[in-house]
């Protein structure tokens, strides 16, 4: 779930939209806004099932009493991904206060202790209408709203915040506080654009506190363990105001000291906001930003105070063609035939191919230690955790250090033994995926060096942990993840290659590798010159198939993890990936002449291992796809399909040998007419457990 909001003083439907639409690829079942009317207290809502483009359509027909250009203050909206309620208009954000929509929230996230916020706020007498965990802060906003005469947004949300368990990236607005929009976040990630009409004089937002307690609500919350009680048996004093005014700083300043009108975007994803502008910055957990008037002020809240105090902005290197589609049907299918360039982009000022060099300068400080640990362990979920499994080898290899890989919610399920000269590194193209961040935090806490391996710049990996690599690779829009996967493939074989650097036995190792990662691109260029033959190929031997199975071992046991999750995915046949050792022990019993089979069979030290499980399936009458070494000898018969590709080192094999996989995936989907970029029930981030 996700949302977009607030440019002051322009928001309007359109530009709303704008950003939802931009937000719609990590995952979606419903929109909705809210937007100022211009009449004092009121409010338009709307909200609809399925994509933006059904929530515009909705405001068309209904025929608002406000025009398309009409200029509001504020404006909130969000795309929902289901995790409390099923998807439908009412449980889709924003969710309202009451009948006129005195608060109106949208949230990302879960608030842990919602069914004990719903059960008091019942008993206040408010009635739910969602089945959602964000239902209550609405109502928790007015709750405490309507016990203070005369208490301030930035007041009132501290408070609001004090009672949240879970974790959050929020926006709230209020017809007590028209104009006024605040942000929160705790856990899930939060950007703001900053769009000024002068040039900014000081690009930095001073942040004084204002936490600690300061109001007697706050305080008398802080003390108690179980903070419902106590909302029910205070008899709540108003806030204290001086403390909150000293809080507040003044976010832009002109030559002359005046205040610059300046116009705020905020986002969970800066691809919302980069056609507005490029300057942001992101928000820290327990932040709460309040955005009145032109100008920004930041508070802290909870654990956070006395952190750092100081938010630069940063420039956005986004361009917004590269969140389009270009030439290209769709996202996936542009981000597949993007590699060649993507692959360079995460070498870039890294690799020396000349002088056989890798420089990582986000672990240069940290390579001794790394290199003294007692262990690597790699966590990620989905395609992150494969990409993870395809370096697991040479690892081993160069490092000689055991080697660990994880599941993010299977080791957090285990409570796994992590010990102070442990490295965990987690890799993730968002950085920010709920199973993985709760896991860092897990290491952080057991005192392990940290290192992340994260596409997103700003993300929660990568603020958090100790030191790490951008893979830039770009934005990567496709729900199935195609070219963040190679480049985390790379920048994992570079750090390995970093880490084993001052190794004289490994010297001639390096070089093939390094030469090899120099010819990459060009590879990667010439298989993708076979998508129509692969798109034939998936014509002919896949059509009405309900199943395939997907075999490879050693390196490439993760190319078929991967391939099988993309084929999962988007095209919905279940394809399972097999080791081929394990072959024999169960999975033969499945195979005929008519199940589907792809085989990973590129040359390497396993390869005659690896033909084993090509001949019990040719043995039975299968008649598998093989992807193969160009010119490979040893299936120039009749008893297989090919797919060839070009020869690399071992372990970069599997970076060509997954191109012809996300090919297939890709037009096997297209053939079933099914939506390439958002597949059903999947989302980009999953930002909860
Ligand atoms: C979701 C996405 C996958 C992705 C996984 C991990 O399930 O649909 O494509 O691989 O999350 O995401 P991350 O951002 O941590 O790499």
């Amino acid at each position: 779930p996700l949302e977009v909001s607030v440019p002051w003083p322009l928001a309007n439907i359109p530009s709303l939209h704008a950003g939802l639409s931009r937000l719609e690829y990590r995952g979606y079942d419903s929109a909705g806004m809210v937007i100022d009317g211009d009449k004092e207290g009121q409010v338009f809502t709307y909200k609809e099932v399925g994509k933006v483009a059904k929530l515009e359509q909705l405001i068309k027909d209904e025929k608002p009493d406000l025009d398309a250009t009409f200029v509001s203050h504020a404006g909130i909206s969000h795309t929902r991904w289901a995790t409390h309620g099923k998807p439908s208009r009412v449980n889709c954000h924003p969710h309202r206060s009451d009948v006129d929509s005195q608060f109106t929230v949208v949230h990302n996230g879960i608030i842990t202790n919602y069914k004990e916020l719903k059960a008091f706020l019942e008993g206040k007498g408010f009635v739910f209408e969602t089945e959602t965990d964000t239902e209550c802060i609405a109502k928790l906003a007015k709750y405490i709203y309507d016990q203070h005469d005369d208490i301030d947004f930035t007041t009132l949300a501290k408070s609001i915040i004090k009672e949240l368990e879970g974790a959050f990236g929020l926006l709230i607005k209020s017809v007590h506080y028209p104009h006024e929009v605040i942000a929160a976040r705790k856990g899930s990630p939060l950007v703001v654009g900053v769009k000024s009409a002068r040039k900014l004089k000081v690009d930095f937002v001073d942040v004084e506190f204002s936490d600690s307690p300061n109001s007697v609500l706050s305080a008398e919350l802080a003390s108690q363990n179980v903070a419902l009680k106590k909302l029910e048996t205070s008899t709540l004093a108003p806030p204290d105001k001086s403390l909150l005014h000293r809080s507040q700083s003044r976010a832009f300043l002109s030559d002359d000291g005046m205040p610059v009108p300046t116009e705020f975007f905020l986002s969970s994803d800066p691809s919302a906001i980069v056609e507005h502008t490029k300057k942001v910055l992101y928000l820290e957990d327990d932040d709460i930003a309040h955005i009145h008037e032109g100008q920004l002020n930041i508070h802290r809240a909870g654990k956070g105070e006395g952190v750092s105090h100081i938010r630069s902005i940063q420039t956005l290197e986004l361009e917004l063609q590269e969140i389009m589609k270009g030439k290209f049907e769709h996202f996936m299918q542009k981000e597949i035939f993007e590699q060649p360039e993507s692959v360079v982009n995460t070498m870039r000022g890294r690799l020396d191919v000349e002088n056989k060099k890798v420089t990582l300068g986000g672990l240069r400080q940290y390579l001794s230690t790394i290199r003294r640990c007692r262990r690597i362990i790699f966590i990620a979920c989905g395609t992150s955790y494969h990409s993870c499994m395809a370096v697991r080898g040479i690892f081993e290899e160069l490092t000689e250090i055991p080697i660990a890989v994880e599941l993010a919610s299977d080791f957090l399920d285990r409570q796994a033994p992590v010990f102070r000269d442990d490295t965990c590194v987690f890799v993730s193209q968002s950085g920010e995926t709920a199973d993985s961040l709760l896991a860092l935090r897990y290491c952080l806490e057991r005192g392990a060096l940290t290192v992340g391996i994260v596409n997103v710049v700003g993300s929660a990996i990568s603020l958090l942990t100790h030191c790490g690599v951008h893979v830039n690779a770009g934005p990567e829009i496709g729900v199935a993840s195609t070219k963040a996967y190679t480049s985390q493939y790379i920048a994992l074989v570079m750090f390995a290659l970093s880490l084993s650097e001052d190794r004289a036995s490994k010297i001639q190792r390096h070089h093939d590798i390094i030469e090899g990662l120099g010819k990459l691109s060009e590879q990667i260029s010439h298989i993708l010159e076979k998508d129509s033959e692969i798109k034939e190929l998936c014509h002919k031997f896949f059509k009405n198939q309900k199943s395939l199975l997907l075999l490879g071992r050693g390196n490439q046991f993760a190319t078929a993890l991967e391939g099988a999750l993309k084929i999962k995915e988007i095209s919905y046949l279940h394809c399972e990936a097999v080791m081929s050792g394990e072959l024999k022990h169960g999975v033969l019993a499945l195979v005929d002449e008519n199940l589907p089979i792809i085989m990973i069979l590129t040359r390497d030290d396993i390869f005659r291992k690896s033909l084993n499980a090509y001949q019990q399936v040719v043995a039975r009458g299968g008649r598998p796809i093989v992807i193969c070494n160009e010119g490979d000898e040893e299936f120039a018969n009749e008893k297989c399909e090919k797919i060839q590709v070009p020869k690399t080192v071992d372990c970069l094999q599997g970076l060509l040998n997954v191109i012809p996989l996300q090919l297939i995936a890709y037009w096997l989907a297209i053939a079933e007419n099914l939506n390439v970029d958002f597949p059903r029930n999947l989302a980009k981030s999953v930002t909860v457990e």
